[in-house]
């Protein structure tokens, strides 16, 4: 056999749920459809290698240019689940060298991210021309970690099977960018790193905490009626309506974690307090500005960038001093482009 070798690199954003996934079925398949925007400077550069061989497959993995083979079982296992995909990485040498524009340990989830960008650069190394690109991409990103099916094509992007959108399924995310309003296309998204600990329960141990919840039923229903509301507001310059749902989902997502059996709690008290004199802050100015949470306990602040001047002002003096070393990210969405 002629040995060859094939390189590619790839980029790809992390993504903020607004509508959150929590709780899978099968293999990686939610149960509940979710929505989400993917990130301007919070995202995973991955350059492979894959050169052929007729013995099995073997992978190098480094981050930041160091090896770190503690990660390669969690590829191995991702490997196995898109092989139907990719057939021909039943063998040969895989290198894999990843990087993250953010701080490990700055509660970014990385997994969407990493999983994005390494699903495109295999898929432009190895993958067949006859398969259908985007779906493709999005169903493999899915098989590594869920909410990573959103962060393979740019801007609003929904998953999970919903009666307003005939197009919608629960194998990929589809994009929902033709449906934006320009309000909703410049969010700015400002991270409050209040607590940069590892989790102490992670995100797999959730999702399956979900299989026997108490409120599981409920739950189910409110995230689907919060996605079909959620997609007529995204057509509307409705902020309050967003702002709504936004906190809702946040809420009920931390909720789930503190009513599960065994509960949990990853908020941390600093958390209640910068939300707090958030809403004091909107009340007393009547400003746009919004929060989520994702599977932890840094704040994440939405509002619109026509009002990123007095938002930015407030969050430097009253938010920032909550933040661990005083550090934030000013994020956005990525909606054309990403800025590195
Ligand atoms: O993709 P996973 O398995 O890490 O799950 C992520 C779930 C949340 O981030 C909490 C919500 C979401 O929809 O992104």
């Amino acid at each position: 056999m002629k040995e060859t070798n094939t390189t590619a690199s790839a980029t790809a954003p992390s993504n903020i749920a607004i509508v959150k996934y929590w709780g899978k079925k099968d293999e990686q398949l939610p149960v509940n459809p979710s929505i989400s925007f993917t990130l301007s400077k919070s995202v995973t550069q991955t350059d492979i290698s894959y050169q052929t061989t007729n013995t099995a497959l073997e992978i190098l993995f480094l981050l930041d240019g160091n090896e770190k083979p503690e990660f390669i079982p969690k590829i191995r296992a991702y490997i196995q689940r898109i092989k139907h995909l990719l057939p021909a990485l039943e063998t040969g040498i895989l290198t894999i060298n990843s990087s993250n524009t953010f701080p490990h340990s700055s509660g970014i989830a990385s997994s969407a991210s990493s999983m994005a960008a390494l699903s495109m650069a295999l898929f432009d190394a190895l993958a067949t021309s006859d398969v259908n690109k985007e779906p493709t991409l999005s169903e493999m990103a899915r098989l590594g970690s869920g909410s990573a099916c959103r962060s393979t094509s740019l801007g609003w992007n929904l998953w999970g099977r919903t009666e307003q959108m005939p197009l919608s399924t629960d194998q990929y995310a589809i994009s929902l960018n033709e449906r934006i309003s320009p309000v909703f296309q410049t969010l700015q998204d400002t991270i409050l790193i209040l607590n940069s600990s590892k989790k102490t329960v992670s995100s797999t141990v959730g999702h399956q905490l979900m299989e026997n919840h108490p409120y599981r039923e409920g739950r189910i229903q409110q995230a689907n009626a919060n996605t079909e509301k959620l997609l007529n507001i995204l057509k509307t310059d409705d902020f309050n309506a967003f702002a709504e749902i936004c906190e809702e989902e946040a809420l009920s997502l931390h909720a789930l974690m503190m009513s599960s059996k065994p509960g949990y709690t990853l908020l941390e008290p600093v958390t209640l307090q910068a939300i707090e004199r958030l809403k004091a802050f909107r009340a007393e100015n009547k400003l746009p500005l919004t929060f989520t949470l994702d599977a932890g306990p840094n704040l994440h602040i939405i509002y619109p960038q026509a009002h990123s001047k007095a938002i930015m002002t407030f969050i430097m003096i009253y938010l920032r001093p909550f933040c661990e070393d005083n550090q934030l990210i000013k994020d956005e969405i990525s909606f054309n482009t990403i800025n590195k």
